[in-house]
């Protein structure tokens, strides 16, 4: 072939385990809610910064440190992200893989994530614990869009790696994990249920 395709962008996405996923997120889902029923600071950064939603981003965000169960998940996901990291042909120097933060999202009918990145970490993700039908979607922007310049669009017909964008599907249970200077969000939620997700930044030191 003439043509090769170089600096792939990956995006992993994986079960967080094999079994006992079901009883495993309805003990986060009540600790997510007990978490947004507790924490007063979360609800008033939420109301200015996540229209209609919860999240403990801007009040506890290393859960990881304060929850056992958030402990445990930490323990599981590491090992997703070191599979992620090996597979990115990374070489961390001898130095180990840190969750830096750890934060809840819940996602009432309306409420939206809007494009953003993360930084200060490598490697960033979700883990999906509560997704009704019909719930949005991890929507991914082609990093290199902002140097297209004059580039033409793409054809509806084009192949899925030549998108400009891509949809995860929010799926309870999953992990995706993806580089943190890759650009994301995540539209309003259309259903009535609400959508619960925990997401985590990842450091090497
Ligand atoms: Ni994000």
């Amino acid at each position: 072939m003439p043509i090769r395709a170089w600096f792939p962008t990956y995006i992993y996405s994986e079960p967080l385990q094999k079994k006992g996923l079901a009883r495993l997120n309805d003990d986060l889902a009540t600790e997510c809610q007990q978490l947004r029923a507790y924490d007063a600071a979360g609800q008033a950064w939420s109301a200015k910064n996540y229209p209609g939603g919860y999240t403990s981003y801007g009040s506890m965000s290393q859960l990881q440190k304060f929850s056992s169960s958030f402990a445990d998940l930490e323990t599981k996901l590491t090992r997703h992200v070191k599979t992620f990291a090996k597979s990115l042909d990374m070489d961390l120097r001898g130095k180990t893989i840190q969750m830096t933060d750890c934060w809840v999202n819940i996602m009432p009918e309306q409420t939206a994530h809007s494009l953003h990145l993360h930084p200060l970490s490598f490697i960033s993700g979700t883990y999906y614990v509560r997704t009704p039908d019909g719930c949005p979607g991890l929507k991914f922007e082609d990093p290199r869009l902002s140097s297209f310049m004059a580039a033409p669009p793409k054809l509806p017909t084009a192949r899925d790696e030549n998108r400009l964008y891509t949809t995860y599907p929010a799926t309870a249970g999953n992990v995706v994990l993806f580089e943190s200077w890759l650009r994301h969000e995540v539209a309003a939620n259309r259903v009535s249920e609400e959508r619960i997700s925990v997401s985590f930044n990842y450091n090497w030191s």
